[in-house]
């Protein structure tokens, strides 16, 4: 009689704010960036995807339920992360035949973020990783965080830094088959636990262009892009990770803005434009700008992912100061308040229903 047990793992995963942006693929099918790219992953406390991924013969077929609704499973992301998983379970069954024959079970995915999807808050980041890593756990992979941040990277490029708590760069790598594009950590979150974000949800609505589209669109179309990707990030990468080892705020928050700014002044550049950041996404740049030039030094750094919803980084010895004054200049924003976490994403219980 067939086994007819199902076999469950969850996860759950933090999202990463790029401090110095990814935006722009050299290789579309293994998500491969033409820069690399560094962020700051957040506490989950208010920001997290939940995924439980079970196997069992009982399914007809692989299937995703994101938010309770299905979502399409065929797409190449998914299948990418699915097939290099079942992979590398059909290795240890292979070196192991006492082992259940997991990897040829369909696979259902169950996942929840609770914040907005598709809003610019890094959701396909921690969706992804919590995706790979349910899977590695159900199927009892022995590979780091590093190694799953390859696989990861193939579903959304942002997901590989979501593997790692702290302060976390995706090296772009050279490799045309991506074996060196991964993330790795610069530096834990306990070398600089200072570190703290406003999230401000501007709009939960979903974008009107993915990051997906919007970067080739960029890669395409933009005469700055190549200045960009070629000449500023590489030098960005080397000040940010100095900046982060000095626990220099000012130079962080420098680049960071600077940053931003020019990830969306590529995005106007593309042919048609695309427009992330709306009316109350540039009230906030204005407020920020004031918070440092009233405190007579950068104490507040603001950046926006593909979404006009702001999330601005200070330190915690500013906290009164930066989110009374947020408070003030943007009435009726909501949001909420996060700090670097030296977490990742986690396994949490694996189970077996027979
Ligand atoms: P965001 O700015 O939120 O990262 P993207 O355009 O990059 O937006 O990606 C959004 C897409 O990521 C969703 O349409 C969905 O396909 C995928 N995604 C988001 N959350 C999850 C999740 N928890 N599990 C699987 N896929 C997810
Ligand atoms: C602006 O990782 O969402 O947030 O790889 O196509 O899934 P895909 O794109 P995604 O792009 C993120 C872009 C960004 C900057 C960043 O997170 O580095
Ligand atoms: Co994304």
């Amino acid at each position: 009689m067939a086994d007819a047990k199902i076999y469950t793992a969850s996860t759950t995963a933090p999202v990463n704010i790029a401090v110095i942006k990814y935006w722009g693929k050299r290789d579309t099918k293994l998500n491969l960036p033409t820069n690399s790219s560094l962020s700051v992953t957040l506490s989950q406390d208010d920001l997290r995807t939940h995924t439980t991924a079970a196997c069992s013969s009982q399914f007809s077929a692989d299937s995703l339920i994101l938010n309770g609704e299905p979502q399409d499973v065929s797409g190449a992301r998914q299948q990418a992360c699915f097939r290099e998983l079942r992979s590398l379970r059909a290795a240890l069954e292979a070196a192991d035949p006492s082992l259940p024959k997991l990897s040829t079970l369909p696979l259902k995915i169950v996942s929840e973020n609770n914040f907005p999807t598709a809003a610019g808050l890094a959701s396909s980041a921690a969706g992804f990783a919590a995706l790979v890593r349910a899977i590695a756990d159900l199927y009892q992979l022995p590979q780091s965080p590093t190694e799953l941040s390859r696989i990861a990277r193939q579903g959304s490029g942002s997901a590989c830094r979501s593997l790692f708590g702290g302060y976390v760069s995706w090296e772009q790598g050279e490799a045309a088959n991506g074996s060196d594009s991964l993330a790795l950590e610069v530096a834990p979150a306990s070398h600089w636990p200072q570190m703290r974000a406003a999230i401000l949800v501007v709009s939960a609505a979903k974008k009107g262009v993915s990051s997906t589209s919007g970067m080739q669109a960029t890669v395409a179309t933009s005469a700055l892009f190549p200045h960009r990707a070629n000449v500023v990030v590489p030098e960005r990468m080397v000040q940010m990770k100095q900046a982060i080892r000095d626990r220099d705020f000012e130079t962080f928050a420098d680049l960071t803005m600077r940053d931003s700014n020019q990830f969306h002044a590529v995005c106007l550049d593309t042919s048609p434009p695309i427009f992330y950041m709306n009316d109350v996404s540039r009230a906030a740049i204005r407020v920020v700008e004031e918070i440092n030039r009233l405190a007579g030094k950068r104490v507040a750094a603001y950046t926006f992912d593909a979404g006009p919803n702001a999330v601005v980084y200070y330190l915690d010895e500013n906290e009164d100061l930066v989110l009374g004054s947020l408070k003030g200049g943007l009435k009726g924003v909501p949001g909420w308040r996060a700090s670097v976490t030296a977490e990742g994403v986690q396994g949490l219980d694996q189970g077996l229903l027979e």
